[in-house]
């Protein structure tokens, strides 16, 4: 998975919930849009319990934190984190503070042992148990849930749409990962990979498109090994793409080894199956790709990327690159620059290898590269990355693009920043005189940097409901 950010959930929608008298839970969370989607699922699953929300850690009676584990310093951040919810529960000694997500699954008991400020801890497949778990503690105990499921993919709660923006939802499609590649810990803390019944995702599809959603993303650790009684991912795109017909649809993650034509000339036949493919490349070099247990070459990969500019000339093309992994030397690094060259990503998510204990990388091999080698080939991959966007994006200017409208722009408040139809951030010039988050509109490029096209708009497409 990728996209590794972390937010805390929007007022707006939390707003909407009736709070007065009840208890009111407070939701944080971090890691990959996967997580973020199941923090809707706990919060459908309180709100169905009576509870509200607040904003403000420090007004909740419940604190949930989603976490990730996917590098050191994701969890870093999350003990530093709870040391904060241990300030919050001294000054409200009912607080219950409860730890969700890869985290939890990871380190189990260990977090209830060395964190007291815990008292509840819920892996990814645990959730429906955590009005359960909340009674446990209520009663005086501690606890704690986080048995993998082979089955369970929530198919039948109804997530509360918090995030990311006011017209934009999040559907999983499947949980968990089969992969193993060597220096991923997802396949132990998310479990064996499970598909959803496409019935399911295709009605969530058409009600979210009936009341307004304009943006509907589809998540999987591994889209293109989607399957449910004979439908593959490329019949399921189709399906959703018939039954959500004014919605953008997009999904994430694609894998290299499994990304087949279909799914490509499928997007290129629907006008709202977005061309946006997130391609995890890793690495450049065919010893390291093998040792990361990827099940792909570079010359596969490219042949891969061929194709999608062959089906989807307007596609957007981006990538995770992973550096420094156990015994990458600098020939090695230096293939992962040229691939970037040759596949010409339009934007790279990049990261130093952290070796997370357990994985097969953690038992195999030496994470032998020096932190500050693994520093200047970070440094260098962002220097090729942002030449790459910028001519990627510099390519943009003169034309017009949709764009949906997500929220105003950070620098300057009279400007709105949104996506294109294929991915691509955009900032509007002026725009916030006349529009909002959750229109799409046409817009001019005249401009770009490596980050994002800067724009105006010249029509209105659809408001926001
Ligand atoms: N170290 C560094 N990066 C990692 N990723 C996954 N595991 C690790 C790790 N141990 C990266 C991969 C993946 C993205 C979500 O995070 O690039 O695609
Ligand atoms: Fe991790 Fe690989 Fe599965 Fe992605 S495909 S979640 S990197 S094991």
């Amino acid at each position: 998975m990728a996209l590794a950010h972390s937010r805390v959930f929007g007022a707006a929608q939390l707003e909407q919930v009736p709070t007065p008298g009840s208890y009111r839970a407070y939701i944080e969370t971090y890691g990959c849009q996967m997580n973020f989607a199941d923090s809707e699922l706990v919060a459908g699953l309180l709100h169905a319990e009576g509870y509200g929300f607040t904003q403000d850690p420090q007004e909740a009676d419940l604190i949930l934190i989603n976490t990730c584990a996917i590098r050191e310093h994701a969890e870093e951040k999350i003990w530093q984190r709870l040391k904060y919810f241990q300030s919050c529960k001294q000054r409200r000694p009912h607080l219950i503070v409860g730890v969700l997500g890869c985290m939890a699954e990871r380190l189990k008991a260990k977090l209830l042992q060395e964190a007291p400020v815990v008292d509840l801890i819920a892996g990814p497949d645990s959730y429906r148990h955590l009005p359960q778990l909340i009674r446990q503690v209520e009663s005086g105990a501690r606890a704690i849930h986080v048995l993998l499921s082979r089955e369970e993919t929530y198919a039948d709660i109804a997530p509360m749409r918090l995030a990311p923006h006011p017209t934009s939802a999040y559907i999983s499609i499947m949980r968990g990962c089969n992969n193993m590649c060597s220096f991923c810990i997802v396949p132990f803390t998310r479990g064996r990979e499970r598909s959803r019944r496409w019935q399911s995702i295709v009605s969530e599809a058409q009600q979210l498109a009936e009341a307004g959603y304009k943006e509907i993303t589809l998540l999987g650790q591994n889209v293109d090994s989607y399957q449910d009684q004979g439908v593959r991912f490329a019949e399921l795109l189709a399906r959703v793409a018939e039954a959500a017909p004014t919605a953008w649809i997009r999904f994430a993650t694609s894998h290299p080894k499994d990304m087949l034509d279909e799914v490509l000339e499928t997007i290129a036949r629907y006008p709202n199956l977005s061309p946006y493919i997130h391609l995890p490349v890793q690495a450049g070099s065919n010893s390291v790709l093998q040792r990361m247990n990827r099940g792909y070459t570079a010359e596969w990969y490219l042949d891969r990327v061929a194709a999608i500019r062959r089906y989807l000339p307007q596609a957007v093309l981006s990538t995770d690159i992973i550096v420094g992994f156990c015994g990458e030397t600098d020939a090695d690094f230096e293939a992962t620059v040229a691939l970037m060259e040759a596949a010409r990503f339009d934007f790279t998510y990049h990261f130093m290898y952290s070796e997370r204990p357990g994985t097969l990388a953690a038992r195999r091999y030496k994470d032998d590269v020096p932190q500050e080698v693994k520093h200047a080939r970070l440094e260098a991959v962002i220097t090729k990355a942002q030449a790459l966007s910028l001519t990627s994006n510099q390519a943009q200017i003169g034309t017009y693009q949709q764009v949906l409208i997500e929220k105003p722009a950070r620098r300057d408040p009279k400007d709105l920043a949104g996506r294109t139809f294929s991915g691509r951030n955009v900032i509007l010039r002026g725009a916030a005189a006349s529009y909002k988050p959750g229109d799409t509109v046409e817009a001019y490029i005249h401009e770009a940097t490596s980050a994002t096209l800067i724009g105006y708009v010249t029509a209105t497409l659809s408001e926001s409901p």
